[in-house]
C-alpha cells in the first residue's frame, strides 16, 4: 500500500461491493481489491475522509448525484478498442447486405429502417467500429433512417465517446483503409467525422435500471459488459434484449460471455453471435 492509499478492512470491500452491485450489478471478487483501493482512495482524500468507511457513510447521508456517480465511474473496467473481435463486424456486414436486398421496415418518413445498440459502449470505439464498416460498404444507408444508440452506465466514458476524439495510437494494428476513415486532427489525436458522428445517439444508461428506448432493434451489441455480472443478472439482461429485438435480429456478445440460448429466445449462429427466434417471449426459463 502507497501512503496516499486508504487501508480497506474486509467488512469496508464487503460494504463497497455490496453498494455498486446494487447499482450497476457488477461483482466485485476478491481480486479486485487492489483496483478497489486504489481507485476510491483518490475519491475518499478528495473528499477529505479518512476512511473506507467514512466514505460509505458519506455516499448515504450526504453525496450529491455527481458524487454518486463518481463512485461508480470508479469502479468500471471500460477497455476496448477499434475492430475489437473483427468477427462480428464481419457477420453483421453480411447481415446487413441481406437486409438491404430484402424487404425492410420503414420509418414515419419513409425512409428504410436500420437501428443498432451498443449497450456498454465504453469511449466509443465498438459504436464508430459499427458505423464506420457499414457506411464503408453501404453508402446507401445515407439515404437510410439509420440510427446508433451507444449508451453505458460510466457517464465519463459516454463524455469522450461523444467527442469522438482518440489518441493517434488508436490507429495501431488497424488496416490501411480502416486508418482511412479518421480524420488526422494533428496534435497527436484522430477524429471520427461529422458524418459517422451524426449517425449516433450517446446516453448515460444504467443496464440494472430502466430502459426508456423505442425498440425494435436490428441488432445489439452488448461485449464484455455482463462478465462484470452474475448468471442471474446475465440473464435477465439477455432475456430483455430479446424483447428488444427485431425477429431474426442478432445479439453479439463478448468471447468469454454466454448463454442458454433456447431458454431465452435466441439461436446460437456463430461465435459469440446469437439470433432472435421468431417466437422469442423473451423471458428467462430459469
Ligand atoms: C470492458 S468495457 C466493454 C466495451 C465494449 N463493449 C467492448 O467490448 O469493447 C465494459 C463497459 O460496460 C460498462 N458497464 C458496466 N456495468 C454496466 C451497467 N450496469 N450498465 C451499463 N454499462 C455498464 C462499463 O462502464 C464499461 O464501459
Amino acid at each position: 500500500m502507497t501512503e496516499l492509499e486508504v487501508a480497506l478492512s474486509d467488512r469496508e470491500f464487503d460494504k463497497i461491493r455490496e453498494r455498486i452491485y446494487k447499482i450497476a450489478g457488477i461483482s466485485l471478487g476478491d481480486a479486485k481489491r487492489t483496483l478497489v483501493v486504489s481507485r476510491l482512495s483518490k475519491l475518499i482524500r478528495a473528499k477529505e475522509l479518512k476512511s473506507f468507511d467514512a466514505y460509505v457513510d458519506f455516499l448515504d447521508k450526504r453525496a450529491t448525484a455527481a458524487d454518486k456517480q463518481t463512485f461508480v465511474n470508479a469502479l468500471t473496467t471500460n477497455l476496448t478498442r477499434f475492430y475489437r473481435e473483427d468477427h462480428h463486424f464481419d457477420h453483421l456486414v453480411e447481415y446487413v447486405r441481406g437486409l438491404i436486398s430484402g424487404p425492410h421496415q420503414k420509418s414515419a418518413n419513409g425512409k428504410p429502417r436500420l437501428r443498432i445498440w451498443s449497450a456498454g459502449c465504453s469511449t466509443g470505439q465498438e459504436p464508430y467500429t459499427i458505423a464506420m464498416c457499414l457506411m464503408q460498404h453501404f453508402p446507401q444507408l445515407r439515404n437510410w433512417d439509420f440510427r446508433i444508440l451507444a449508451t453505458d452506465v460510466d457517464t465519463d466514458v459516454v463524455a469522450t465517446a461523444s467527442a469522438g476524439i482518440y489518441p493517434q495510437s488508436d490507429l495501431e494494428g488497424l488496416t490501411e483503409a480502416q486508418a482511412k476513415m479518421f480524420e488526422i486532427v494533428g496534435d497527436g489525436t484522430i477524429r471520427v467525422p461529422a458524418a459517422l458522428r451524426k449517425l449516433m445517439t450517446f446516453k448515460p444508461l444504467n443496464l440494472m435500471g430502466d430502459w426508456p428506448l423505442r425498440g425494435p432493434f436490428d441488432a445489439i451489441f452488448c461485449r464484455n459488459v455482463t462478465i462484470y455480472f452474475d448468471k442471474p443478472t446475465q440473464t435477465r439482461i439477455f432475456g430483455r434484449f430479446a424483447e428488444l429485438l427485431d425477429e431474426g435480429g442478432f445479439l453479439y456478445i463478448g468471447h468469454s460471455e454466454n448463454m442458454r440460448a433456447e431458454s431465452l429466445g435466441f439461436k446460437l449462429q456463430g461465435k459469440t453471435i446469437y439470433q432472435r427466434q421468431p417466437d422469442a417471449s423473451g423471458r428467462a426459463v430459469a
